[in-house]
Parts: C-alpha cells; sequence; structure tokens
C-alpha cells in the first residue's frame, strides 16, 4: 500500500450528503458532501473514544460523531465537545485527520497523504472523458486480492490467448509481437499491440458480418500510478474503453470501479450486453489472480520471470518501486504486528505539515512507512532503474 498519491476511490454519484464509511488501504474513512456539494474525506475514528463518525450525521457542513456527539469540521477540527460547559475550551489535540479531496471522471479521487500542494504528483489527465458522444456504462467488481495483482492483471497482454477463450482469446494466437512502452508521464506508461481474436458471438457478430476477414484489433494497456488502468480496444466498428479504478480495500480485497467508454452500439439496449462482456472478462480473470504467490508484488524484480511480453508490466513495477524507495510504502505487515488491535494508527494528512505547531497536536499515530535496507548497488543507480541481474532476466530467453 502506498500513500502520498491521489486515489480515484468511489463513483461521485455514491458520495452524498448521507455519511459513508469507506475502507481504502486499510484506513477507515468517512466520507460525505458539504452543503455546496464537495466532497468531505476524514478519518472515520473519532479521536474521543474511537466512535465511527460515519455513524453520525451532519449539521451544516461538519459532522457529529453518534457516540457523544462531538462535532468535526470539513478540515478534521472538533469545534464542539457537548459535554464541556460553555466557554472551556477545546483541546488542540481535538482533530482528526483530513484528506483534500475532488470530484474528476465521475469518481471522487482524495489524496491520502501529507504532502504539501506543490510537491504532489497530479490527478492522471484520461482522455476521451470530456466526450459528450461517447456512451458510459459503470459498474463494479471485487476481487479477493491485493490491488497491484489485480492492476497487473488488467495491463497484461499474453494471458488474453489462455484465459479468455471464453470471451475473445484465441489460443490458436497466443504469440504477443515485440512493443514499444510509451511512457505518457512519470506515472503512466501504455503499449500497444495487434491481437487477433476468436470470431466473435453474440450481438458484436452483426457488425463484424460486414468485415470480409476476422481482423486483427488493435489493443492498448496504460496504467497511471497508484491504480487506474485502461484497456482500449479499437474493433472494426468502433472503440470501447475500458477505465478500471482498482481500489485497494484491504491487503486482499480490491473493488474494481469501472467505467466503460464506448462509440457505438450507444443506446441503452446494448448495455447490459456491453456490462455482461466486462463481468465475463474480470470472472474469467478471477481465479488466476487469486491464484497468485505471492499475494503481494515482489519488490524484488527478479522474484518472478519477465519476458519482453511483459514490459508494460515492469514498467508499472520500477515505478512503483521508485515510490517506496522514496518511503512511500506503509509498511502493513508494521502495523499488524505492532499494533493489532490494540492502537489505531491513520495515514498523516497535509494538516500536519501544514501546522508545525500542532505537529505534536495528533491523538492517532502515523501508520509507519517501509523501510529497506540499502544495498551499495542504492548508490549507483536510479531510483527504479533494475540492477543487471534483474536486467538479465527481462530479456528474452
Ligand atoms: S467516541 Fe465520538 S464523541 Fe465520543
Ligand atoms: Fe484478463
Amino acid at each position: 500500500m502506498i500513500k502520498n498519491f491521489w486515489y480515484a476511490i468511489e463513483f461521485s454519484e455514491e458520495i452524498t450528503s448521507e455519511p459513508k464509511r469507506l475502507t481504502i488501504l486499510g484506513q477507515e474513512l468517512v466520507a460525505y458532501r458539504d452543503t455546496k456539494g464537495n466532497p468531505v474525506i476524514m478519518s472515520d475514528l473519532c479521536i474521543h473514544r474511537g466512535g465511527a463518525i460515519s455513524d453520525g450525521f451532519l449539521e451544516g457542513d461538519c459532522i457529529r460523531c453518534p457516540y457523544h456527539g462531538w462535532k468535526y469540521a470539513p478540515d478534521g477540527e472538533c469545534v464542539e465537545i457537548p459535554a464541556n460547559p460553555p466557554g472551556r475550551s477545546i483541546p488542540k489535540k481535538a482533530r482528526v485527520d483530513s484528506y483534500p479531496a475532488v470530484d474528476k471522471y465521475n469518481w471522487v479521487w482524495v489524496f491520502l497523504g501529507d504532502l504539501p500542494e506543490a510537491e504532489r504528483a497530479p490527478i492522471p489527465e484520461l482522455p476521451h472523458f470530456d466526450n459528450p458522444d461517447l456512451r458510459r456504462l459503470t459498474g463494479i467488481y471485487e476481487w479477493p486480492v491485493h490491488y497491484a495483482r489485480a492492476l497487473e492483471n488488467g495491463i497484461d497482454f499474453s494471458h488474453g490467448a489462455w484465459v479468455h477463450g471464453g470471451a475473445f482469446g484465441n489460443r490458436d494466437e497466443p504469440e504477443i509481437e515485440d512493443y514499444e512502452v510509451n511512457y505518457l508521464s512519470d506515472l503512466s506508461a501504455s503499449a500497444t499491440i495487434h491481437f487477433r481474436p476468436q470470431p466473435v458471438k453474440g450481438l458484436w457478430r452483426r457488425l463484424y458480418k460486414k468485415e470480409k476477414v476476422q481482423p486483427y484489433i488493435l489493443v492498448t494497456n496504460t496504467w497511471w500510478m497508484p491504480n487506474v488502468t485502461l484497456l482500449e480496444v479499437r474493433l472494426p466498428f468502433g472503440f470501447q474503453r475500458l477505465f478500471n479504478a482498482h481500489v485497494p480495500i484491504t491487503e486482499n480485497k480490491t473493488i474494481t470501479k469501472w467505467q466503460l467508454l464506448r462509440d457505438f452500439f450507444k443506446t441503452r439496449f446494448a448495455d447490459r450486453d456491453a456490462a455482461r462482456r466486462v463481468i465475463k472478462i474480470f470472472d474469467e480473470d478471477n481465479p488466476f489472480v487469486v491464484a497468485q504467490r505471492p499475494e503481494l508484488l515482489p519488490y524484488d524484480l527478479a522474484a518472478e520471470l519477465h519476458v519482453k511480453s511483459d514490459a508494460i508490466q515492469v514498467a508499472f513495477r520500477k515505478t512503483r518501486n521508485k515510490y517506496l524507495d522514496m518511503g512511500y510504502g506503509i509498511d502493513m505487515h508494521k502495523i499488524q504486528a505492532d499494533y493489532g488491535n490494540y492502537q489505531t494508527v491513520v495515514i498523516p494528512s497535509p494538516a500536519r505539515r501544514e501546522n508545525p505547531e500542532l505537529a505534536n497536536a495528533w491523538v492517532m499515530k502515523e501508520v509507519p512507512v517501509k523501510g529497506r535496507e540499502l544495498t551499495a548497488d542504492d548508490f549507483t543507480r536510479r531510483p527504479g532503474d533494475m540492477k543487471k541481474s534483474e536486467r538479465r532476466k527481462t530479456e528474452d530467453e
């Protein structure tokens, strides 16, 4: 789990003026909309007695914990302790972490970390969302796996022929042509291949009939740090783009909140068929992703054997490692081992650094981050570069 990124966590329409509890990166958060309609996302752990603030109720822009009625402003500050007589001041420590949150691309994004605004990596630029001519369909899919495994499955070209025989995969055409990985930014890369699917069935066949031969289709896979992928399929009759926010719930649970944008069959009548195709593909992937060991994506690139057709996933791993090397990795193992059920820890919010005089005014401890022992190699390579031994493994053998 990695802090200090913007995460797409929920569809915009799912965050309302009813407080909602969300679990993200193993953290309990409360989400609601203030009176102007802006999303508010803060730690759901009341600093008084650990009550769930999300079980409470809104008063204007504020939310009241249901247990003893402490009232919190959207910035996390406690503004009322009802048991105190009038005039008694509220302790400085009476605040919870509140995280920057915005609506974009029909999702709510939250910045889970304490970097000042100027140092934050921006929310990714996702193409096509502004085009009103595209038909959009949304849905969710739950995986009992770590989000990095679910994400990598989403950008993996070579499993298609083997796993998706029930949908489009063609075992007679398993070869993946060599492709270029194009970095769109420091935080995103994409790759395109020609893919020969098996003859289509169902509704699409009517469109395919106009074509004389079963053509290659162009497939593009793109990832954006930390949790978004795009599967772009250029069919003979149009584009289909499947954007996935692979929301990390806990270390072994991911909910993919997907949005399908298509420029053909734009009537509502075709939505059922389109949704069925998406779910069928995820269902086909599911057992193979669940079976993967180790459950967590290895940090060490040499721990799994990569070939050229895996280059787009290797690019993701190298970028992810760069941020783990920067100390952004939350040490989930340490949280479990050291704190268990006896202490709660939270991802620090920007207010902790913005407000030095409040530096010690936080009840909840910060999540521990992963330390890694540095080796001589670390001083001769830039973050994300591969070690020599790792590079050998990625060459086609
Ligand atoms: S636990 Fe929230 S007010 Fe007491
Ligand atoms: Fe798949």
